[in-house]
């Protein structure tokens, strides 16, 4: 048997259990639901109504609880799919019973937090997937993979990324907007990319934040956080993340990527997806960067989840892991330092 797996006895699948049926839990249940090697065998979620609705959609038994769902059902994976500062307590769960983890990002809230999961992966000797689910997403499969090649990039001089959602996600989308802000939710995702094309440790970080819009609706959060952040070599990188673009921006979510390579630029715009849309009272960006085709769930959350799958099944090492976790968590650590001093946070 591998290290990291339970005996899946005469069936070959892998058992699977999720953590929070919210957005992210049910499009992963759904997932599993077209897998060939995998099938869901519990879920756990907080709300009676949430819990209810999934254990009827998706016919696997339901827990409240998800230290008895743990307890209770034999599993080689677990998805840990709670609100961003609810992630700690299921996955020290999960790996003090060596099961297999795939972990939403942001990995932890806190660094402690963070530091606590990474000894529990390490010490478990489990398989940790944290979600960066944009390094399934097609343009960034293609960035990431000419931007990282030095002979066509050269050295990458520096990288500017805008990662906005309009004001429904934390008004509307989220229950819980007022336990997380823009850099939970969005630089997390950004700055992976950043760092992962860079590959070289943070030196500075220094990050400013506005708290006027959301706080005057009774949303207790950052509107808006922009952020700068100086590598060991000299490059650097900017980002902004807002959470109050207009409802009437034609995708939920605003993506610009840019990158400055000694011998190469690169531009991403994600809302630029080909398809534009006319109607009598709106102009639309449609979204076309991985929906559905012919049943097939192929959009770039589904496409990691996959994979891990396989990557547990071949006892694969693990892309998008415990690492980069830390690596994001120490930034999103130093950017709310900064937000509270005002200070330029030196990386040790
Ligand atoms: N929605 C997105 O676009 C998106 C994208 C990428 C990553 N994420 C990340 O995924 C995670 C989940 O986000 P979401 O959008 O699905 O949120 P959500 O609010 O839709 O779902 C979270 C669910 O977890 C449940 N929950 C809370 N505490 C629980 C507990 N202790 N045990 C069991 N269930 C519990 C809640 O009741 C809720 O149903 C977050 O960390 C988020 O940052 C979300």
């Amino acid at each position: 048997m591998r290290p990291g797996c339970i005996d899946m006895g005469n069936n070959n699948d892998l058992r699977i259990g999720i953590v929070g049926m919210g957005i992210r839990g049910k499009l992963f249940a759904a997932t599993i639901e077209q897998s060939e090697h995998a099938r869901l065998v519990a879920v756990s979620e907080s709300s009676q109504a949430t819990l209810d609705a999934a254990t009827k959609r998706f016919g696997a038994p339901g827990y409240a609880d998800f230290t008895e769902m743990i307890d209770t059902v034999p599993m080689d994976i677990i998805i840990i799919a709670t609100p961003d500062f609810a992630h700690k307590a299921p996955f020290m769960a999960a790996a003090a019973k060596g099961i297999n983890i795939m972990v939403e990002k942001p990995f932890a809230t806190t660094l402690a937090d963070a530091e606590e999961m990474y000894a529990a992966v390490k010490n478990s000797k489990i398989k940790c997937r944290v979600a960066f689910e944009n390094r399934w997403n097609g343009v960034f499969v293609n960035l990431l993979e000419q931007a990282r090649d030095p002979g066509q990039t050269g050295e990458v001089l520096a990288i500017n990324a805008t990662l906005n959602d309009t004001i429904y996600v934390p008004t509307k989308m989220l229950s819980w907007a007022d336990r997380s802000n823009p850099a939970f939710f969005l630089l997390a995702h950004a700055a992976d990319l950043a760092c992962h094309i860079k590959g070289k440790p943070i030196k500075s970080v220094y990050a400013t934040g506005v708290k006027k819009l959301l706080a005057s609706m009774g949303v207790d959060t950052y509107d808006s956080i922009m952020t700068h952040i100086v590598f060991e070599d000299g490059a650097h990188a900017s980002f902004e993340n807002s959470w109050v673009a207009p409802a009437s921006m034609p995708m939920v979510v605003q993506f610009e990527f840019r990158v400055l390579g000694e011998k190469r630029a690169y531009m991403v715009n994600f809302n630029d997806q080909m398809l534009k849309t006319a109607g009598a009272e709106r102009y639309d960006l449609a979204f076309t960067g991985g929906q559905t085709v012919d049943g097939r769930l192929l959009a770039a959350p589904c496409l990691m989840l996959h994979s891990f799958i396989d990557d547990v099944r071949n006892d694969r090492a693990i892309y998008s892991n415990e690492e980069d976790g830390m690596i994001n968590m120490r930034l999103l650590d130093a950017v709310g330092r900064s937000l509270e001093s005002g200070e330029v946070i030196r990386m040790p």
